[in-house]
């Protein structure tokens, strides 16, 4: 058997679109107010994307910064992998259009569907080509424009959701020297498929007028059965990662940011101290496939990392999927 490449993380990158989205403003929409979502979620504000960005617009800036730290050309990559629940288009996928802009003309795109675990996934599928020595670079984003697709009538979902994107520079550990990816674990259970989901837009609900005028294009989530299912697994990734491992050696928990309080929950099951997590979710709210990386790169900017320690990535979406990482930066 080949040998295997050890992966490493070269450089990181965020972008959050400039309208905010403030919890009072909800209070002018909705029957809500400040204090019950910052209660019930942590969530002050979220950002929304102008009218006239799309995601790969939020991933091409986030991108260029990830470059720009990990000091590559976009010319050095041979992938771009985009993790999204709304892409630009059905057809052709998002990661073509920022291969494009940024003018990375030997890499191959693709992006992967797995929703709020879409970055791991993203970031698991780069790690697995470069360990196997099929890529070299390989960039990784993970991106939503979730207010497009939000039911603004629903005080359940929509104050829960923002816009933004994060992105990684995944490179040969020999040649970045930090952020070795240590371990990796994706699952699924498509049992939970109505828990989160979008019912119309796709092949078996193919949008029409009729779609449209009945929300099928909303995100639909069931809050309180992904609460409890979310609680547990989060915590029961975060001690598959650390199991072995002395607790002195871990640095750093960066969890989807999905709500404070699940984050809060699964922290105590494990009887942690929640100095050791990176919650940034009152700026952003639930920005799905892009909380952990722009969660990562400002954690990395706060200085929350210690080199030489361990970080632990953790996610769950729907499909429901999960997934988590183990990084040694
Ligand atoms: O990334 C994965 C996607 N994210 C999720 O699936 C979210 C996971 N779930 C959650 O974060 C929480 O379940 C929510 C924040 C969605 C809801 O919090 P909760 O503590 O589970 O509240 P609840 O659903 O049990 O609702 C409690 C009450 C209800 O009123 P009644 O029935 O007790 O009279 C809701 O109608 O709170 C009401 N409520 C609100 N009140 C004010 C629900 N949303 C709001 C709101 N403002 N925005």
């Amino acid at each position: 058997m080949a040998s295997r490449v050890a992966v490493g993380i070269a450089g990181t990158g965020s972008y959050a679109p400039p309208r905010v989205m403030t919890n009072h403003d909800f209070e002018k929409l909705l029957d809500t107010s400040d204090e019950w979502i910052v209660q019930r979620t942590g969530i002050r504000e979220r950002r929304y994307a102008l009218p006239e960005q799309a995601t790969s617009d939020l991933c091409i800036a986030a991108a260029r910064q990830a470059l720009d730290n990990a000091k590559l050309d976009p010319k050095d990559l041979d992938l771009v992998i985009t993790g999204t629940l709304t892409p630009d288009y059905l057809l052709p996928a998002c990661s073509t259009l920022i291969q494009h802009a940024l003018g990375a003309t030997r890499a191959g795109a693709f992006d992967v569907s797995a929703a709020c675990t879409g970055f791991l996934t993203a970031m698991h599928t780069g790690e697995a080509f470069i360990a196997s020595g099929r890529a070299k670079h390989v960039l990784v984003i993970g991106a939503e424009c979730l207010s497009r697709y939000l039911d603004m009538n629903d005080r359940g979902s929509c104050i829960l959701f923002g816009d933004g994107a994060g992105a990684m520079v995944l490179a040969p550990l020999a040649e970045c020297r930090q952020g070795e990816i240590v371990r990796t674990t994706l699952g699924a259970d498509g049992a939970g498929f109505d828990l989160i989901h979008m019912n119309g837009g796709g092949s078996r609900v193919p949008p029409s007028a009729e779609s449209v005028a009945r929300g099928d294009h909303f995100i639909r989530l069931k809050g309180r059965e992904v609460f409890r299912f979310a609680v547990t697994k989060m915590a029961d990734l975060i001690a598959e990662m650390v199991a072995g491992y002395d607790p002195s050696e871990i640095s750093l928990v960066v969890p989807h940011q999905v709500n404070a309080r699940i984050i809060e929950a699964a922290v105590a099951r494990l009887d942690w101290s929640m100095e050791r997590v990176f919650v940034n979710i009152e700026k952003y709210g639930n920005t799905s496939a892009a909380t952990v990386p722009m969660a990562f790169h400002e954690a990395l900017e706060q200085q929350r990392v210690e080199k030489g320690k361990l970080v632990v990535f953790v996610a769950f979406g729907a499909g429901l999927t999960w997934g988590a990482t183990l990084v040694r930066w």
